[in-house]
């Protein structure tokens, strides 16, 4: 259980870093398309080194399947709302990981895309669509800000925990309905490629 744990926290850091990195540049979408992609180019430089790539792949692998793991472990005795919380918010991110990243993959390598901006968009313009990536997108987001947010506070005093958890909680929420907007087209004038598009109108 404790190398379990361990492991849990080890590649915590690595995917920490990437994931803030990634939701700073979802947060770009809100200034417009133009700049989201600008940072994903930039960003890519770094994350997309092979080797950097490779480890990130593995400390995802790590992350998901220990947080699984602990889940299951820990599952009869979980005291009180705080730790179930940080095991529902962090099993949501875990298989959510385990499918975005499969997702990506295929999209580079069976598909042939490039899987910038447009291939996420795409599942949230092409009806029924919206219907899975919206909740799928909007919850993965509010995810990460409560299970940081759980992390944090279960280091802190009790009275003080809810606040803890209930202000990157809310700005995780503001934050993912702000970059779904944008996504969407709902905040500036956006339509994903045809070719895009096409990969849905095709199933
Ligand atoms: C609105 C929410 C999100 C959208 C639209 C989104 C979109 C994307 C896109 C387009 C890529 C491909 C990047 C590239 O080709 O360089 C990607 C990769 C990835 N995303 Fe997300 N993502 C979201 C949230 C998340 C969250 C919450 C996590 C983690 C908890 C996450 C983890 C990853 C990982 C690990 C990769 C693989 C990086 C790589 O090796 O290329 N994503 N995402």
């Amino acid at each position: 259980m404790r190398t379990v744990r361990t492991l849990h926290r080890r590649c915590a850091i690595v995917v920490t870093l990437f994931v803030l990195l990634h939701v700073v540049n979802h947060a770009a979408a809100i200034g417009g398309i133009g700049a989201h992609l600008r940072f994903m180019e930039a960003a890519r430089a770094v994350y997309r080194q092979p080797l950097l790539e490779a480890l990130l792949l593995l400390c995802v692998m790590g992350q998901a399947g220990s947080g699984l793991w602990l889940l299951h472990a820990g599952w009869r005795g979980r005291p009180g709302w705080l730790a179930w919380l940080q095991a529902l918010s962090g099993a949501y991110l875990a298989l959510f990981l385990l499918i975005h990243v499969t997702a990506v993959l295929a999209g580079r390598a069976v598909l042939d895309l490039d899987t910038n901006v447009h291939f996420a968009a795409a599942g949230l313009q092409v009806w029924p669509y919206q219907l899975f990536f919206v909740p799928y997108y909007f919850l993965a987001l509010a995810a990460v800000f409560a299970h940081l947010g759980c992390a944090l506070a279960r280091r802190a005093a009790p009275p003080g925990r809810a606040l803890i958890v209930a202000l990157p909680l809310g700005m995780g929420v503001l934050l993912a309905s702000l970059v779904l907007a944008a996504l969407m087209g709902g905040l500036a004038p956006y339509e994903v490629p045809q070719a895009y598009k096409e990969t849905y109108a095709a199933r």
